[in-house]
């Protein structure tokens, strides 16, 4: 089967969030059972772009209503992601450092859409399934099924994951002209509550949807996104899906970025280790148990607590533990949190900044990992956590709830119930209980580090999901 990925992070090419660590494995497990996989993303300034040799393979001129951009694209020679990777190069869009936040987001990644468009029906063979992530390649399904340019690959089978639905790609009707020409009949496709909105439009056009678990399928159906009412209808063509995690990346016995390597059998003084040096490095006692959190800086993950926390957990329990904060994003929430420093010295360390050596060193070398997210349509760090022997602290809500139980019921981790400082304040006083037995918590690590969550039958899951969504239009 050829398969297109579509979106616009892919690890290690460019990442901000667990987009990139999803469209960079993903692609690479389905590759191993035998298909054609590309990943499609939009080239950028970044390292990876400069280092890496690329072949131009197409040239065009994209239109984006009265606006002419010359693009090309750019595939991966070397061949050693796994899969193959081509990069849509629009000098004056995206040769920026940044993946996301400029003020011609819109006009960016409506461009990108179109030119892989252009380019994919210029190409000789056609792909079977289209699967597009995010708002960012949502307006595919809707420009592929209903303008006449791509006439061509009108019948290919799309689907759309929506790896967060806070996020929707959101114009006003004026912007209309940007996409290619179409009967205006379809113009509903398009829109939600007045305005054009490309999430809502990939929901509406694409052959399937799924979400990255699947309680946060059941939980969009009545919370937050304004897209309920949509998420109803379509409920016949929706699964959630369970993210996976790459192995390949993600083993504390292989991983190059870690001090010292540990496997399931023998983790203790290998773990122990790596707590040593991280906390060496951020000035903190390794006898202490070490909460991490790691995680873009934004309310959606729960970060605006953190200060609260830090500040309530030091005043009950100074002694005893230590806080280390990796992360960047709201400047409100990064003041705050550096704001903190001084005060607690020696038992709490920031790091603003996005770091993925560090991040691996404080898997390997944390104790727990708080994740007090409001909303976490997967989350992937508790499945990295798991995997290194790091106890996760869950807000039960998501892919939390679908990947983590209380050890007091059994579990494998630690939840509360509410994304408030309270509650996780609580569930550190229980985490500083159970620390204390030490049996107890390494039969916790090795359970959580025994727990399969590789990619291998998520991709086959996929796999199964894009033949019977082929099959049916086939019937219809
Ligand atoms: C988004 C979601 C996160 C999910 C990731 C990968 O970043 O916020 O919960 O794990 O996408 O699907």
């Amino acid at each position: 089967m050829e398969i297109f990925h579509i979106g616009a992070e892919c690890y290690p090419v460019a990442k901000v969030g667990g987009l990139a660590d999803v469209i960079g494995a993903l692609p690479k497990y389905q590759s191993s059972f035998k298909n054609q996989v590309r990943v499609v993303i939009p080239s950028y300034e970044t390292t990876f772009r400069k280092e890496n040799n690329f072949e131009c393979v197409h040239w065009g001129k994209l239109k984006l209503g009265t606006f002419n951009f010359p693009f090309t694209v750019q595939k991966e020679t070397s061949n050693k992601l796994g899969f193959e990777l081509y990069l849509i190069e629009i000098p004056e869009l995206f040769d920026r450092p940044n993946v996301y936040n400029y003020k011609d987001d819109i006009e960016r990644f409506v461009s990108f859409q179109i030119a892989t468009l252009d380019w994919i029906i210029g190409r000789n063979s056609m792909p079977d399934i289209i699967h597009c992530h995010d708002h960012h390649t949502g307006l595919i399904p809707f420009m592929k099924k209903f303008c006449p340019k791509y006439e061509k690959i009108k019948d290919i089978t799309t689907l759309i994951t929506i790896h967060n639905s806070l996020y929707q790609g959101i114009f006003t009707f004026n912007k209309l002209y940007y996409l290619p020409e179409f009967d205006l009949v379809h113009i509903k496709e398009l829109e939600w509550e007045n305005y054009i909105n490309s999430l809502a439009s990939g929901i509406k056009c694409a052959d399937a949807i799924t979400t990255v678990s699947p309680s946060y399928l059941n939980e969009i159906n009545y919370t937050g996104s304004g897209l309920e009412t949509l998420y109803q209808r379509v409920r016949d063509k929706s699964k959630g899906i369970l993210n996976g995690i790459d192995l390949t990346i993600w083993n504390p016995e292989k991983d190059f970025m870690i001090n010292t390597n540990y496997s399931n059998s023998d983790f203790y003084e290998g773990k122990q280790r790596n707590k040593e040096e991280l906390c060496l490095h951020f000035g903190m006692n390794p006898a202490k148990p070490l909460f991490s959190f790691i995680g873009r800086l934004y309310n959606e993950k729960g970060a605006d607590l953190l200060s609260k926390v830090v500040q309530s957990a030091m005043a009950t329990l100074k002694e005893e533990i230590n806080i280390l904060i990796l992360g960047y994003g709201d400047t409100e929430i990064e003041n705050q949190l550096t704001q903190l420093l001084p005060v607690y010295k020696g038992n709490y360390s920031v790091y603003i900044g996005y770091n993925e050596e560090l991040a691996h060193k404080t898997y390997a070398g944390s104790d727990f990992i708080m994740i007090p997210s409001r909303v976490e349509p997967c989350g992937l760090n508790q499945m990295y956590a798991l995997r290194y022997g790091t106890i996760p602290i869950v807000r039960r809500t998501g892919g939390l709830r679908d990947t983590i139980s209380d050890f007091e019921d059994n579990g494998n981790g630690i939840c509360h119930e509410q994304p408030s400082a309270e509650d996780v304040c609580d569930a550190i006083d229980r985490a500083v209980n159970l620390y204390k037995d030490k049996d107890r918590t390494n039969a916790l690590r090795i359970k959580g580090m025994n727990t399969d969550h590789s990619w291998e039958n998520v991709s086959q899951e996929y796999l199964e999901l894009y033949n019977l969504i082929i099959a049916k239009k086939y019937e219809s």
